[in-house]
C-alpha cells in the first residue's frame, strides 16, 4: 500500500522510452549487492525501489556476479567483491574519509559494470543513494567516474520534537510522527524519514528538543512535569529507543538525545546537579554506560543550557566549561560527543553580545569530544544576520554551526522561503579577511566539527508544512556534505528530483526559489538590518515568538529621531568583538554593508545611503518591492498549471496567495508603524499619512 505521504525528493519516476532509458537498464536492471550488512540490506532495498521505479521493471539482485548479461550493477567494497577490487585502486578507497564513496565505470569478464563502492558500509549507502539522484535527474551513468568526501564529519539534524506532548517546537508541519509511547513499535514513516536523510548524506540525528522542559512551566505543575522531553533518560524510555537507534542505524545514521542539564535532579533523585559534585559526575558517567548498552553506537548529548529557562551550570556557580566538560568525561570512554549550545543569553542588555563574551575566554578549555554549536547569527535564526563574531575566533575548540531549517523568521512555512542563499552567503563568509583567511565553511572539516540542522519534518503529507520548503531540508543536507556547492546546483538537483526535468518547469521553479528569500527579507524587515518585526497581529501564524510593536523599539532602536542599534564603538561594542578588518568595516556606516546597516548603526531617518534615498526612504520602498517581487513570484508559479502534478501545484499556489496577502499585512503594519516615528511621508505616496 502506497503510504499516505509524499515521497519528496525520492520520487523515482519512470524514465520515459528512449536511449537514456536503455542505458539504464542495460547496466542496472542487474545489480550485484555484497551481503554482510545491515545497512546493505538498506541499499537493497532502496535499489529495489528506485530502479523498480525508474527503469519500470524490477531489478534483479544477485548474490554473486552474474554472467549472462550485458552489464549489470555492483555495489560493495573492494573487500567484500573482486568485480569492485578490479574496477578501483583499493587503498583510494580505503583513504577515503568515513561515508566517502566512489562511483565509477568498468568491465568485469568483458561485461560492463557500474560500480558503487566505499570503504564503510555508510559509504554504499550514500553512493546508493548518489546514483540513483544522478538517474532522477536523467543523467547519463554509462561513464562515470564520481569520488565524493563529505567535507563535515558531523552532519546532524536537532530534530526538536517534544516527545509525550506529540509537537514539534516550531515545526509548523503538524505533529510529531514520532510516538514515543508506543516505541519499541516503528512505523513505516520513520524508515522513510531515515531514507530522505540517509539520501542527502545526514548522519545524526537528535530525537527532541533542546528546550527539554517546558518554557515557563510553574513549579509544581505535575501534569505538564509528567510531558518533559528530559524523561527520555528514564531508563524505561531509553530501553524503548533501541528499536528507533537501529533502524537509523541501517542507514548510516547515529542517534543523539537532547538531555536536561538537571537530569541528576530529575532523573536521578540527587540533591544537586553542580557538575562540580562527584556524585553528579558519577551519574552523568552511570546514565552513558547505561545507553551505551543499551545503543551501542548513541552519538551523544546535546545541551542546551542557561537559556530560555533551561538550567545550566550558572544555577550551581559553575561555568560552561565545567558544565560540558562534566558530560563529555561520561560519553568519552565510548566514544561520544558532547553538543553545547552557545545559544545562551539573558545577563546582557544586548543579546547579540553575549555570545563571544560568554565563549571565546573559554577557548581551549572544552574536553576533546565538546563540540561548542553556535548559531549563525548572533541574535537567533532571523532573516538576515551578520555571521556570529565567535567563528573564526575559537581555534582551540571544536565548533559546530547551527543552521534553522525551519523557518520560524521566514514565514513559518507558509511563506516560501529557500534558506539556501542565506546559507551560502554564511559558509562563504570570510570570518578573518586581513588573519588567517578562513571562511566559516573551512571551520568545520575537522574531526569532531560539524553541521547542526534545526527542524524536522512532521506529520503533513508534505512533512515539511510547504512542499517548497522540503527544498530547505535537502539543502542543509546537501550544503553539509558539501559546503562547496552552489546554490545553482543544489536547486537544480532539488527541483529535477521532485518536479521532472522539463526544462521550462526546472526554470521556472528555480527561478521563484530563488527569488524568495530577499523578498522575505525586504518585506518582513524592510531590507536594511533590522530584526525581529514579523507580527502580523493575527493568531495565524502562531508557534511563533512574535514580540509586537510594543517591543519592537528593543530590537530596531527606533526613536523619534532615527532607527538601528548601535552596536558599534559608540555603542555597545558588539562591532568590536569581530577582528580588527571586519570590526572596522562594521564600525563605520560608509563601509558597513548596506543590508546590516541598521543592525550596527542607529541613524537619522534622514540619513542618506550610497543611492541618495534616506533610510526611511529605503526601508518603505523595500517593504513594497518585497511585496511586488512575491506576486510576482506568485504569478510564475500560477502559469506552472498543468506543467506539474496538480496536487503540489495547488498547494503552493494557495500558499502564495495567503503569503501575497501576509506579506502586504507586514508591508502596512511596518511602513505605518516607521511612518508614525519618522514622520516623514513616503514620496511615492503610499504609505497613508493619517
Ligand atoms: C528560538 C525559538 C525557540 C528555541 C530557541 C533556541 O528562540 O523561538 O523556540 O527554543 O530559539 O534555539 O533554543
Amino acid at each position: 500500500m502506497q503510504p499516505d505521504y509524499d515521497d519528496c525528493w525520492l520520487r523515482y519516476d519512470e524514465v520515459p522510452d528512449g536511449d537514456l532509458r536503455e542505458s539504464y537498464r542495460r547496466l542496472c536492471t542487474h545489480a550485484y549487492v555484497a551481503e554482510e550488512s545491515r545497512e546493505l540490506g538498506a541499499v537493497r532495498e532502496e535499489l529495489r525501489r528506485g530502479l523498480g521505479g525508474m527503469l519500470g521493471r524490477d531489478p534483479h539482485l544477485w548474490q554473486h556476479p552474474p554472467r549472462t548479461v550485458d552489464g549489470f550493477l555492483a555495489v560493495g567494497t573492494p573487500g567484500d567483491m573482486d568485480v569492485v577490487a578490479q574496477a578501483v585502486d583499493e587503498d583510494e578507497i580505503a583513504d577515503l574519509d568515513e561515508g566517502g564513496y566512489v562511483i565509477t565505470t568498468s568491465e568485469w569478464e568483458g561485461i560492463d559494470t557500474l560500480v558503487v563502492t566505499a570503504s564503510s558500509d555508510s559509504g554504499l549507502v550514500y553512493g546508493t543513494f548518489h546514483l540513483l539522484r544522478l538517474m532522477a535527474a536523467r543523467e547519463p551513468v554509462a561513464d562515470v567516474d564520481i569520488v565524493e568526501e563529505p567535507a563535515s564529519p558531523d552532519r546532524l539534524i536537532n530534530h526538536w520534537d517534544n516527545p509525550f506532548r506529540g509537537s514539534m517546537e516550531r515545526g509548523y508541519a503538524g505533529q510529531s510522527i514520532f510516538d514515543f509511547e508506543r516505541l519499541p513499535d516503528l512505523r513505516e514513516r520513520y524508515r522513510d524519514y531515515a531514507r530522505l536523510l540517509a539520501s542527502v548524506g545526514i548522519n545524526g540525528v537528535i530525537l527532541n528538543n533542546v528546550n527539554t522542559q517546558i518554557p515557563g512551566r510553574e513549579e509544581g505543575n505535575e501534569a505538564m512535569e509528567e510531558l518533559e522531553g528530559w524523561r527520555l533518560l528514564e531508563t524505561r524510555y531509553l530501553e524503548k529507543l533501541t528499536g528507533l537507534a537501529s533502524l537509523f542505524r541501517r542507514y548510516g545514521i547515529q542517534t543523539y538525545l537532547s538531555v536536561n542539564f538537571g537530569a541528576p535532579e530529575k532523573v536521578g533523585d540527587l540533591d544537586t546537579s553542580d557538575p562540580n559534585d562527584s556524585e553528579v559526575e558519577q551519574w552523568w558517567a552511570q546514565k552513558a554506560d547505561e545507553v551505551y548498552d543499551l545503543i551501542p553506537d548513541f552519538g551523544g548529548f546535546l545541551v542546551k543550557a542557561d537559556s530560555e529557562g533551561q538550567p545550566g551550570p550558572y544555577n550551581y556557580d559553575a561555568d560552561h566549561v565545567d558544565g560540558a566538560n562534566v558530560l563529555a568525561r561520561a560519553l568519552e570512554p565510548h566514544g561520544g560527543r558532547v553538543w553545547w549550545r552557545a545559544f545562551v543569553y539573558g545577563s546582557h542588555k544586548d543579546r547579540a553580545v553575549q555570545q563571544y563574551d560568554t565563549f571565546e575566554p573559554l577557548d581551549g578549555e572544552f574536553h576533546d569530544n565538546v563540540t561548542v554549536q553556535v548559531k549563525n547569527g548572533p541574535i537567533d535564526f532571523q532573516p538576515r544576520e551578520p555571521i556570529s563574531p565567535v567563528f573564526g575566533q575559537m581555534p582551540e575548540t571544536d565548533l559546530g554551526l547551527e543552521l534553522q531549517i525551519t523557518g520560524e523568521y521566514t514565514g513559518q512555512h507558509v511563506h516560501a522561503c529557500y534558506h539556501v542563499p542565506m546559507w551560502k552567503e554564511v559558509l562563504e563568509f570570510d570570518t578573518d579577511p586581513e588573519g588567517h583567511g578562513k571562511r566559516v565553511k573551512d571551520l568545520f572539516t575537522d574531526e569532531g566539527t560539524g553541521m547542526a540542522g534545526v527542524g524536522g519534518p512532521g506529520e503533513d503529507r508534505n512533512w515539511t508544512g510547504h512542499y517548497l520548503a522540503q527544498a530547505n531540508l535537502y539543502g542543509y543536507a546537501r550544503l553539509a556534505w558539501d559546503p562547496d556547492l552552489t546554490t545553482a546546483e543544489i536547486t537544480d538537483e532539488w527541483v529535477k528530483q521532485t518536479f521532472g526535468t522539463d526544462p521550462d518547469v526546472v526554470e521556472t521553479v528555480t527561478e521563484i526559489m530563488h527569488g524568495t528569500w530577499p523578498a522575505v527579507i525586504d518585506y518582513s524587515t524592510g531590507g536594511i538590518g533590522l530584526m525581529h518585526m514579523m507580527y502580523n497581529g493575527s493568531a495565524y501564524l502562531e508557534n511563533h515568538y512574535d514580540p509586537g510593536p510594543e517591543e519592537w523599539p528593543g530590537y530596531t532602536g527606533i526613536t523619534e529621531d532615527g532607527i538601528g542599534k548601535d552596536r558599534n564603538s559608540k555603542g555597545n561594542g558588539y562591532a568590536q568583538q569581530y577582528p580588527e578588518a571586519l570590526a572596522e568595516m562594521y564600525d563605520d556606516p560608509e563601509s558597513c554593508p548596506e543590508e546590516l546597516l541598521l543592525f550596527f548603526h542607529h541613524l537619522p531617518w534622514d540619513h542618506e545611503l550610497d543611492d541618495g534615498r534616506t533610510v526611511v526612504q529605503t526601508l518603505y520602498d523595500n517593504l513594497y518591492a518585497g511585496v511586488e517581487e512575491t506576486q510576482r513570484l506568485r504569478d510564475e508559479w500560477r502559469t506552472l498549471e498543468g506543467e506539474i502534478d496538480d496536487e503540489r501545484w495547488r498547494h503552493v499556489a494557495e500558499r502564495f496567495d495567503e503569503q501575497v496577502e501576509h506579506a502586504g499585512v507586514w508591508r502596512d503594519r511596518l511602513s505605518e508603524y516607521f511612518y508614525e516615528h519618522a514622520e516623514i511621508p513616503d514620496e511615492q505616496g503610499r504609505v497613508p499619512t493619517d
